[in-house]
């Protein structure tokens, strides 16, 4: 299963989440707080909204609880960032 996140294709296995994919391609961090640090993957279980990121165009999708579909577009975001 193959994912592109900021334009970039990784490789997940079957049930994975967006989290888990990005995690498993070295990545520790995706977004940033108004403070400007870094946020990933925190609680891991859909209940502090840290690890949030844009797939197909949809805003604010909790990357630790949304299972990875083949094709799906990533965009990370940031809450500095104009809605
Ligand atoms: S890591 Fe806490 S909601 Fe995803």
């Amino acid at each position: 299963m193959r994912i592109t996140v900021d334009g970039e294709t990784l490789a997940g296995e079957a049930g994975q989440t967006i989290a888990g994919v990005l995690l498993a391609a070295g990545r520790r961090s995706w977004r940033r707080a108004p403070s400007g640090a870094p946020r990933g993957v925190f609680c891991g279980i859909g209940v502090c909204f840290d690890c949030l990121v844009i797939v197909n165009g949809v805003r604010d999708v909790r990357a630790c609880r949304r299972r990875a579909q083949e094709g799906d577009i990533v965009t990370t975001q940031s809450r500095t960032e104009a809605p």
